[in-house]
């Protein structure tokens, strides 16, 4: 199992979504975040003072997959995150010891693989 960590453009968020329902990912996890990515550092005044990094918003995603889901949630990210110019993101991919299902207790590969859903999660 792995965790897909993606830092995207906030406006490519909708896209993604799209191409990750496509590839069949659905459990996630998505945070507004601010961060700066290898541009290199200009030192400049800003209202009087003196900063160094400009933070810029992005989203995190977070996605645990179980080993095959891995390389179509990773490209799934890749197409649909993209426009070429710089800033587009970072997808880090982790490696996960335990995932653990709380309302069944089911661990693992059971636990990180979406349960199809039946009638009674309706009711
Ligand atoms: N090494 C890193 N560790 C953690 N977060 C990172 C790292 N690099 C980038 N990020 C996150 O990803 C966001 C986007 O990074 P960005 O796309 O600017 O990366 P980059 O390496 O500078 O590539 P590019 O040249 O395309 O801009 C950053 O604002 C930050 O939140
Ligand atoms: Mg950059």
């Amino acid at each position: 199992m792995k965790l897909v960590i993606a830092i995207i453009r906030p406006e490519k968020v909708s896209e993604v979504l799209v191409a990750l329902y496509r590839a069949e990912v659905r459990g996630m996890t998505l945070t507004p975040v601010q961060g700066h990515g290898a541009e290199s550092e200009q030192v400049e005044t800003y209202r009087g003072t003196r900063v160094k990094m400009e933070l810029h918003d992005k989203v995190r995603l977070e996605i645990g997959v179980s080993d095959h889901f891995v390389e179509p949630t990773v490209k799934a990210i890749l197409a649909a995150a993209k426009t070429g110019e710089i800033g587009d993101g970072k997808i880090f991919v982790l490696p996960v010891e335990n995932v653990y299902r709380i309302r069944t207790g089911e661990r693992d590969q059971e636990a990180v693989t979406p349960v199809a859903a039946t009638a009674s999660d309706f009711e």
